[in-house]
Order: C-alpha cells, then structure tokens, then sequence
C-alpha cells in the first residue's frame, strides 16, 4: 500500500509559492536573512502549517523549530529538515523546498492514514545561511550541540545586531532544550536544490548526495593611512584596498591552479572612507574556500595567509584576521547514499551520486545520526540568486524520493492505511 503513495506536488508548488512572498522583492526572489521581520513572517507561516497538520511544534533555545507527528511507539523521530532564512537576494527553493516538502510529506501520510512506528518530525533551523550572522549552519550546530547556546546568542550580525536580541524581538526564543543528549534523533534526511550546475547539464533528476565539502571563511581587515589619491606618490603609500584586490585575483588564481573541487570566493568587501579621491585607510573583506579534500582545503588556507603577510608587509599594513566559519569535509553514510540512490530508480527517475558544493543542516546532523541528502536540479546551475528555479516535475520527483527514503526509515505500521492509492 505505501509503495504506490505520491506526493501532491501542486500542493507543495503552492506553499513554496505562497512561503515566497514573505519577503519577497520585486522582481522576484525573496530577502529573508535569519532573525529579520521577514524571517519572522516566514516562521509564523510555517509554524501556522505545521499546526494546522496536527504536529506538536517545539522550539529551541536557537529558535529551531521541530514539529513531530508521533508514531506508534515512543523514541527518537526521522527528522526532515532544511532552513526558511535566505541569502539577501536568495531564490524560493534554497532550504525552504526541504521544509516544506517535510510538510509535504506528513500531509501525504495524513490523508492516506498511513502510520508509522516511528516518530517524524519536520524540522527548520535558525540562520543556516550565515549571511547575516556566522557561522553558517549555526541552527543546527546548537541543536547538536558543537556549538554552545551562549555563544550562538552572544554573536553580532553584519549590522552589529546580537542574535539573542533578535531572537527575543521576533518571538522564537523558545524553552526546548539544545544539545543532542536532549534531541536523540534516529536518522535525517534533508531535500534540497543542488545550487549548482551538474545534474542540469547532465539531465538527471536526481542526486544522491555523497557528503558535502569542507568549507573555510575568514574575515580579514587590514589597515592603512588614508592620504590624498592626487599627492601621495606611489612608493609612499599604504593602501589598504591594495591587499584586497590582490587577494581577489590571488585565490581566483589559486583555485585554478588547484583545480578539481577547490573554489574561492571574496564576498564581501568594504573600504573606508569610500571616496573618490581618498587613498583607503581600512579594508574589510572575507575569503570563503572550499574543497572535498581536507588536506588540500588546508594547504589552500596556508598559502592565501602567506599571501596576505607577504602583501602586507610589502605595502605596509596592519592585517587582523577572524575565523567565521569552519567545517572539514563530511562524506555521509553509504547506507543514506544507496538507499536515496535504489529508491529513485525504483521511482523510476533517473540519479547520479555526486558531491554537495553547498553547505547544508544535513553535515551537521551527521555528526549525531546517520543523515542523507536528495538533490534536484537548479536551473542554469543558479543559485543565492533571486533567478534561482527548479521546474514543478523536479520539485515532485525529488519529494517523492523523499517520501518513500523517509518511509523506509520511520517503517509504515502494517496494516494502516487505505489500499489502491
Ligand atoms: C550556504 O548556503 C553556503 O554558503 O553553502
Ligand atoms: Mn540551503
Ligand atoms: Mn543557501
């Protein structure tokens, strides 16, 4: 009987769809980073659904949220997770298609009767994306508790906010206790957009992802004298945005020579004073790299921190560096691996194996219970980009993936549920 149950993808479209006004800007995409009104609006919507489907809503000290749907015995729930916060010009899917396909899931169960042995549980965690406070997965990391509480809520936003002050102001500072001592999860399974180019060019519904590469961010200021950009001759400068250019070409050129799965990115960069005609005195940016291989993600680290000292020392500059973010490489459980892979085909779609070059909640959860990834394709390889898509036949396939993964593990109670669907 649950072989043959489907999902209602127009009924999964419509929430993506409706979830994607909040916040949204004109033109498309949405804004929704973590702890904002916004992000408050969206929670509201979800934590109202996930009401409305009967599950028993937690929320954590970090302002997780975790709604369960019991089961027929007591103990620790399959959890589905994502994240509904959003890069400031982010896409409808990235995150908040897992969610909401989560929802789409225990709906599916709800209206077949289906019952399970055990608990499920339909999870959103607090800022994974990391745009606006760092580290990224921050949510998750508190919820399996490598991260402290107190930490997470000491920590100050791109535009100084404390989180634990926002997290107050929006309403979703919650009682749930952290940590995983206090959250045994049995298994987790996260759907999820692949954000990049792969199964796309390849035309391949979806991806059994493998694990996710290890990920590097650093906030690097340096400091110079600001002097006038007509009088100072070259020789006699000490020009802090000098050290950023140089480092954007540098780890473009590192990445290319390290070739394979090494990529580098400056995201972000200010200059003080920002004028015209005022050599800067300050610059500010961040480094995010990133590699499958630890060792190599290592030696990438190494070599753009002697880069900085050497143009540092060559133009005269104060460096100060901060660590936002590190994760080594995770490769999930083979099981997780083959067991998305053998269920797509027996959907009937077609599936590859392949790597996350995102970071997701699912790297984190591994560390605390076997987790698996689902991915379907992005459009044109687009993604943390408000033209982010992902075609309604792809959206379906891959929650279907996820629904009959998800069965597997919280096991049907035989005999339940209505037959012929
Ligand atoms: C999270 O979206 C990341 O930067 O990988
Ligand atoms: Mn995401
Ligand atoms: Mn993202």
């Amino acid at each position: 009987m649950s072989d043959e149950l489907r999902v209602d993808g127009r009924r999964l479209d419509a929430r993506l769809e409706r979830l994607g006004q909040v916040g949204g800007l004109e033109g498309g995409g949405v804004c929704r980073l973590a702890l904002t009104d916004a992000d408050r609006d969206g929670r509201d919507l979800v934590v109202g659904w996930m009401r409305e489907l009967g599950l028993e809503v937690r929320i954590d000290g970090i302002g997780n949220v975790v709604g369960v749907r019991a089961g027929s015995e007591a103990g620790p729930p399959v959890m589905i997770g994502s994240h509904i916060d959003t890069v400031r010009t982010g896409g409808l899917y990235d995150g908040n298609l897992g969610v909401l396909a989560g929802l789409e899931v225990v709906e599916t169960l709800i209206d077949a009767g289906v019952e399970t042995r055990r608990p499920l549980a339909v999870a959103f965690f607090t800022n994974e994306e990391g745009a606006r406070f760092a580290p990224d997965m921050m949510g998750s990391l508190v919820f399996q508790g490598d991260l402290p509480l107190d930490e997470a809520l000491a920590t100050r936003g791109i535009d100084g906010a404390p989180l634990g002050d926002e997290l107050q102001r929006i309403g979703y500072a919650g009682a749930a206790p952290v940590g995983a001592a206090a959250n045994p999860v049995h298994a987790y399974m996260e759907l999820h957009v692949e954000q990049g180019p792969v199964l796309d060019i390849e035309g391949v519904t979806i991806g059994a992802v493998e694990g996710v590469q290890g990920i590097s961010w650093t906030e690097f200021t340096a400091t110079g004298v600001s002097n006038h950009a007509g009088t100072t001759p070259t020789r006699l400068r000490h020009d802090a945005g000098l050290l950023a250019g140089r480092v954007i070409a540098f780890v473009r050129e590192l990445a290319v020579e390290f070739g394979g799965d090494q990529v580098a990115t400056v995201g972000s960069l200010e200059l003080k004073p920002n004028l015209v005609n005022v050599i800067p005195n300050q610059a500010r940016f961040t480094v995010d790299l990133r590699n499958t291989d630890a060792e190599r993600l290592r030696e990438a680290e190494r070599r753009l921190f002697a880069f900085v000292d050497e143009i540092a020392a060559a133009e005269g500059l104060q460096v100060s560096h901060r660590a936002l973010a590190r994760f080594e490489p995770v490769v999930f459980q083979a099981e997780m691996v083959d067991r998305v892979e053998r269920v797509a085909r027996t959907l009937g779609h077609s599936v590859r194996r392949l790597p996350s070059g995102a970071g997701h909640d699912a790297q984190i959860m591994a560390r605390m219970c076997p987790a698996g990834m689902v991915f379907v394709p992005s459009a044109g390889g687009i993604s943390h980009n408000v033209r982010e898509y992902t075609c309604s036949e792809d959206i379906e396939a891959g929650a279907n993936v996820l629904l009959h993964t998800v069965l597997e593990l919280v096991e049907p109670v035989a005999g339940a549920g209505r037959e012929g669907i």
